[in-house]
């Protein structure tokens, strides 16, 4: 079955979809665009998924949420098996539910040989209803999440519940994500692990990066945007396909790093500096639906190169790897600043400062916050102050932090 979850299950806005296109961005490289929204819950994101060919090994990154989106893939990879591939391979950028909900889709692609290959440190995150639940119960160390969730549509009552009993609110949120993510079969249970372990490293110039190959591919696990979150490179075409470790909503969860998303994106425009990038996009890059998103949510995108559907050109690849190291450093330096600011502030009244912010950065974050897009302030804001070892203590039902030792 595929994904039936969202919180208008059925309603699906296939008209939408229908304007996704599928574009060969390099000679057998081919990116199918997924979709975005500006309101998650009634219509969540498809990432966009891809196919590349290495002789006989088809390559598949991600399979996107909705069901209209397996026709396309199947449609390239079956083209492939005709002219003689024999192998086909799944990888994934991450376990989320909008990159995964499609897996099943290998098994319909007449492929004999087929693999499904995960990285070990990803397994609790493709675990989608653990892990949001899970999360959850680590955030309250923190703070109280659901007091922080949107006051409109199916957020409102564990946000009214969680005033009166945190337990109550654990209950309606786990059948939240049992609605949202209905449907999904991940194949976890069948994917051939990767450790850590097994990563070779691999250097570019001054750089040096951790991955696994994959036929001519190097699957280089970053950690950013969650902990076994990989970026794919192809060395043959300077292409490299960052995930969503170049977005703008990083971190939206709190097993994500905003430290490793600053490190990657140094790492990657070294890479574009060096001559090694010539061609970057990623899960979520494209100019029809960043168009939408800005004419609904009425905003101007900081950098023209967000509203690209694929950089190109070692210039450009560089000036977009620079943006968002200086878009999360800026986020970053903006929590830690107003923390310092206030002397010890609680991460709801954190939140409340970063979104009065001048900031322009700071401002854009506000502008895509949740529900629009996974965009979740709070967590950005806990995420940061968990990496930086802020210290904190307990009075009552506040949780209080202090500037840490190292900002
Ligand atoms: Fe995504």
């Amino acid at each position: 079955m595929p994904y039936q979850g969202g919180f208008s299950p059925g309603i699906f806005p296939i008209k939408d979809f229908k304007r996704s296109r599928v574009m060969e961005i390099a000679p057998d490289v081919w990116m199918i665009e997924g979709y975005i929204s500006s309101n998650f819950l009634k219509n969540p994101p498809s990432c966009n998924c891809f196919v590349l060919l290495d002789e006989d090994m088809v390559l598949l990154v991600d399979t996107g949420t909705y069901g209209f989106y397996r026709e396309p893939i199947l449609k390239i990879l079956r083209r492939y098996r005709q002219e003689g591939a024999k192998r086909l391979v799944l990888m994934l950028t991450q376990g989320h539910f909008d990159h995964v909900a499609n897996n099943d889709l290998i098994l319909e692609a007449g492929y004999d040989d087929v693999r499904f290959l995960l990285p070990e440190v990803e397994l609790t995150t493709i675990d989608l209803y653990n892990h949001w639940n899970n999360e959850a119960v680590e955030l309250l160390e923190y703070y109280n999440p659901f007091r922080m969730l949107p006051m409109k549509g199916p957020t409102v009552i564990p946000n009214l519940v969680s005033r009166v009993s945190i337990e109550l609110a654990r209950a309606i949120f786990r059948l939240n994500t049992k609605i949202l993510f209905r449907g999904i079969k991940t194949l976890a249970d069948r994917a051939e692990i990767l450790t850590s372990e097994s990563r070779i490293k691999k250097q570019y110039g001054d750089t040096e990066l951790w991955g696994w190959e994959v036929g001519r591919f190097f699957a280089i696990h970053d950690g950013t945007h969650s902990p076994g979150h990989t970026s794919f490179y192809d060395p043959k075409y300077k292409l490299l396909l960052t995930g969503d470790a170049t977005l703008e909503i990083n971190p939206p969860f709190f097993n994500g790093s905003m430290d490793a998303c600053i490190d990657y994106m140094q790492r990657f425009r070294r890479l574009a500096e060096q001559g090694d990038i010539e061609i970057a996009t990623d899960a979520h890059r494209s100019s029809i639906w960043t168009q939408k998103l800005q004419d609904e949510a009425k905003y101007d995108p900081l950098h023209p190169l967000q509203k690209v559907d694929v950089v190109t050109g070692k210039q450009d690849c560089a000036a977009f790897y620079d943006f968002f190291e200086e878009y999360f450093r800026a986020l970053k330096a903006e929590t830690l600043g107003i923390l310092k600011r206030l002397g010890q502030a609680t991460i709801p009244e954190i939140v409340e400062e970063f979104r009065a912010s001048p900031n322009p950065y700071a401002r854009f974050k506000n502008i895509i916050a949740f529900p629009k897009l996974p965009s979740r302030t709070d967590v950005m804001v806990a995420n940061i102050l968990k990496e930086a070892d802020a210290p904190r203590r307990r009075e009552g039902n506040r949780i209080i932090f202090t500037p840490p030792e190292k900002a």
